[in-house]
């Protein structure tokens, strides 16, 4: 089996969960590739030291170096948003396949300039939309596009957790607008990517974005936040349907509260990321007193699943997801594009959807994609 070589940039929450897959990748699938884990680098070199021996890589080295070592093929990115730019961009000049972390960038000019690289180098990268990898999101696709539910007629989207709720929480890199975009870019743009899924494409939107709280404590004062706390759009997708998506992370009691209902003219569908193993199904016609939602279970019928576990209801968890993205990767880096993932051109398809909302919220009108 030939190896790919693997430069992970970034030790923090993300960090973690893809040094996590790539070990797990090994273990669960039989991979056309198999990653070595050549290099490690972070802004605080101790900690990079540190993860490399705890996690399995070679050395702990600069990003620069790490993007420009003939040994490594793919670079991941798991650094805040605005570092994604740069960094790809270096990554994509050595000729270096690219995983990087959602949303693409925290500008247009700057998702368009990463797939205009992506493109022009000819290399296969992906972006951390995990939540798509589900098999139970699989599964209501395939529901939606066998007209299992009918026309589709109804899309709801909401991405809700609480890690801001707090008006006292600090100001974070997440609060600058320079180098983030508020929850519409750190949560919304995932719940954008599973409305194009799961609907395809969207015509038009109209948003209100919302700063809450308008300061947050910073280096012993206030810091004034200019990025949005929650946001509320209405959509209307290319194929007629029309819809709604909700996001906020001052949401008291939602911790990944990753919610999509879509709606047909036979019968409609609900899931809900805290109960990722789940999927509910409403279907018209069952005689009265006997309608209702069944709950689907996840299982080893879906391949996705089997892949970590034999038994039913056992279930599968956050990081198998990331896991099964880092599969679909490797199987396109083999020249096998059969498994779902999202690459560069489609998330700056979400950036452009994100963009629509935000140019909406600030003149105040509908805007066409
Ligand atoms: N796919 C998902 O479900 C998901 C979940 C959380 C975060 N994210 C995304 O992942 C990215 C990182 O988020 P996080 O929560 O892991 O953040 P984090 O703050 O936990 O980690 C960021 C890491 O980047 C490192 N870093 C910062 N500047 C650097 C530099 N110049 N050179 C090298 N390393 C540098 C930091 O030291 C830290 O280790 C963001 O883009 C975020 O939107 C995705």
């Amino acid at each position: 089996m030939h190896e790919v070589g693997i430069g992970l940039i970034g030790t923090g929450f993300m960090g973690r969960a893809h040094a996590l897959a790539f070990h797990h990748a090994r273990s669960a699938f039989e991979l056309p590739l198999r990653p070595r884990l050549v290099g490690l680098a972070d802004a605080d070199p101790t900690r990079a030291a540190v993860c490399a021996r705890n996690w399995g890589f070679e050395q702990a080295i600069g990003w620069e170096q790490l993007v420009a070592d003939p040994k490594v093929q793919l670079v991941a990115i798991t650094t805040p948003n605005q570092l994604h730019c740069p960094m790809g961009l270096a990554a994509l000049g050595q000729g270096k396949a690219v995983y990087c972390e959602k949303p693409l960038a925290v500008t247009l000019e700057q998702a368009t300039q990463m797939r205009d690289a992506a493109r022009a180098a000819g290399v296969v990268t992906r972006v951390g939309y995990n939540y798509l990898q589900n098999p139970m999101l699989q599964l209501a696709k395939t529901l939606i596009d066998s007209g299992e539910l009918g026309e589709i007629t109804t899309f709801r989207g909401e991405f809700s957790e609480d890690f801001m709720a707090d008006p006292q929480g600090a100001f974070t890199w997440r609060c600058e607008p320079g180098q983030a975009g508020g929850a519409l870019a750190d949560l919304g743009s995932h719940a954008l990517c599973l409305a194009r899924y799961l609907l395809g494409p969207v015509a038009r939107v109209c948003a209100d974005l919302h700063t809450v709280h308008a300061r947050r404590p910073h280096q012993g004062g206030l810091r004034v936040v200019e990025v949005d706390d929650q946001a509320h759009v209405l959509l209307r997708f290319a194929q007629g349907a029309s819809g709604s998506l909700s996001t906020s992370w001052l949401w008291h009691g939602r911790k990944n509260h990753l919610v999509v209902e879509v709606c047909g003219t036979r019968g409609s569908l609900l899931y809900n990321q805290e109960r990722l193993n789940e999927l509910k199904l409403y279907q018209a016609g069952a005689a009265p007193g006997l309608e209702g939602f069944r709950t689907l279970m996840a299982g080893p019928q879906l391949p996705g699943y089997a892949a970590f576990c034999p038994a039913a209801g056992h279930q599968l968890g956050y990081n198998e997801l990331k896991t099964l993205e880092v599969r679909a990767l490797l199987e396109a880096m083999a020249g096998n594009g059969s498994h779902t993932g999202v690459d560069f051109q489609e998330a700056w398809e979400v950036e452009r959807l994100a963009h629509a909302a935000r140019a909406s919220a600030a003149e105040g009108r509908w805007v066409e994609l």
